[in-house]
C-alpha cells in the first residue's frame, strides 16, 4: 500500500539535510511516495520539490492536505510557526513529524499534546541527536553495563551566532544530556554569564542538576566562542565515555566516541564515512518515524516526551535563575 508523505516548510534546514533523508527513504521502498511539499514561498517549494523528488508543490498547506490526503506530514517551519502549523495537521488526525522545538513554551506544547491525544495522532519530535549513530552507540554501551551513571556532562560551543533567540538551539543540548542519562530531569539550576559586548540572548548558560535516576547533569552552552563543537562525557564507576558529536570546527566530518575502563581505552567508534544526513541522525529519525507509523507503533520522542526540554528552553530564554523543579507536578509552571 502506498505511503504518502507531504512536507510543510521548504527553508534552509529542509534543503540542507531533510530533503536528502526523505529521498533516501523513498528510494529504499517503492511504496513510499513523496506526494507534495508546501511553502508560503512558491518558488522555494517548487525548487525543493524538483531537487528532492516531491511530485507536486503548494503554497497553501490546507489545500495540500485536502487534495493529497497524506499518510504523514513533516513540519519544518520556523519555531514561532511550528505549534500553529502542527495543530492544523493534528486536528486532521494525520501522523506528524515536527522539527524542534515543538512549541515556544509549555502552553504551546501542552495544547499540542491535548490535541494529539484527542485525535489519537502518532507524533514525533525531531531531536536528531537521539538518532545519530554515535549517540546510539553510546546509549548501547550505557545499557550494556554503565550503571549507575554518576554524571553526564554536555557541552555545546558555537561561534559568531547572530540568532535573536539561541534558546531554540540550546534545547538540543538539554535533550541530548537527558537522552544520554536515560532519565527525565528532577531538578535543574541555571546560571547565566553576561559577556561584555555580547547580547544577553547569546550569553553563556550553564544548567546543572539531577535526573530522576540520581544522575548528575552539567550542561554548558556557549554561543559566542571561537569554533563549533559539541561533546559529552558520561561517567559510571570505573568506566567513562567521551564523545565528540560535532566538530571541532564546522568542517570536521566525523564524530568519535571513546570507551574508557580503568584508564585504558577499550573501544573507539567513529562515524567516518557516513553521509551528512546519516551522521546527523536525520536519516535515522525520519526512517524511524515512518516505520513506526506504518507498523502501528508509537514513534519516539513524542510531544509528551519533550515537556522538560521545552520548560528548560523557556527558562534559558527568559534567563530564569530559580531552580526548575519537575518532581512534584505535571504542569510545573502553571
Ligand atoms: N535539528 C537541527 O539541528 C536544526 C537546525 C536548524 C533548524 N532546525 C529547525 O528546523 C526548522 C526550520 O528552520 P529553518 O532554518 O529551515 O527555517 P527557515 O525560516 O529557513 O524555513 C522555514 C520555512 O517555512 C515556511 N513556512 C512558514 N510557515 C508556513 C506555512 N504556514 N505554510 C508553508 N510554509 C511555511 C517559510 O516560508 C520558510 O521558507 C525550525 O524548527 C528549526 O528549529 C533544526
Amino acid at each position: 500500500m502506498c505511503f504518502k508523505i507531504c512536507l510543510i516548510g521548504c527553508g534552509d534546514f529542509a534543503s540542507q539535510v531533510h530533503g536528502a533523508a526523505h529521498l533516501n527513504y523513498a528510494n529504499s521502498d517503492p511504496s513510499v511516495e513523496l506526494s507534495a511539499c508546501c511553502d508560503l514561498n512558491g518558488e522555494l517549494a517548487k525548487a525543493f520539490g524538483a531537487r528532492f523528488g516531491y511530485r507536486r508543490y503548494y503554497t497553501d498547506m490546507e489545500a495540500m492536505m485536502d487534495r493529497e490526503l497524506p499518510d504523514a506530514v513533516i513540519v519544518l517551519v520556523m519555531p514561532q510557526a511550528t505549534a500553529r502549523v502542527a495543530s492544523a495537521v493534528l486536528r486532521r488526525g494525520i501522523p506528524i513529524f515536527l522539527e524542534k522545538p515543538p512549541g515556544m513554551n509549555l502552553k504551546e506544547i501542552d495544547d499540542l499534546i491535548t490535541i494529539a491525544a484527542e485525535y489519537m495522532v502518532p507524533n514525533q519530535v525531531a531531536f536528531n541527536r537521539r538518532y545519530m549513530p554515535l549517540m546510539l552507540r553510546a546509549r548501547d554501551i550505557i545499557e550494556e553495563g554503565i550503571y549507575p551513571i554518576q554524571q553526564v556532562n554536555y557541552s555545546m560551543i558555537r561561534y559568531a551566532r547572530d540568532d535573536p533567540d539561541f534558546s531554540v538551539t540550546s534545547i538540543h543540548a538539554i535533550d541530548a544530556a537527558m537522552f544520554l542519562a536515560g532519565s527525565t530531569y528532577r531538578k535543574m539550576n541555571l546560571h547565566f554569564e553576561v559577556l561584555e559586548g555580547v547580547e544577553a540572548s547569546r550569553s553563556n548558560v550553564s544548567l546543572y542538576g539531577e535526573c530522576e535516576s540520581g544522575t548528575s547533569i552539567n550542561i554548558n552552552i556557549q554561543p559566542m566562542a571561537g569554533y563549533l563543537s559539541e561533546s559529552f562525557s558520561v561517567h559510571g564507576v570505573g568506566v567513562s565515555l567521551l564523545g565528540e558529536v560535532l566538530g571541532p570546527g564546522i568542517k570536521a566530518n566525523a564524530g568519535r566516541l571513546e570507551h574508557w575502563v580503568g584508564d585504558e581505552i577499550v573501544g573507539v567508534y567513529s562515524d567516518k564515512g557516513h553521509t551528512k544526513s546519516s551522521r546527523t541522525g536525520i536519516d535515522g529519525e525520519f526512517a524511524a518515524f515512518c516505520d513506526a507509523v506504518r507498523s502501528g507503533a508509537m514513534p519516539t520522542p513524542s510531544l509528551e516526551d519533550c515537556r522538560h526540554q521545552i520548560r528548560l528552553m523557556e527558562a534559558v530564554r527568559n534567563r530564569e535563575c530559580d531552580v526548575i523543579d519537575f518532581s512534584n507536578s505535571h504542569t510545573e509552571t502553571a
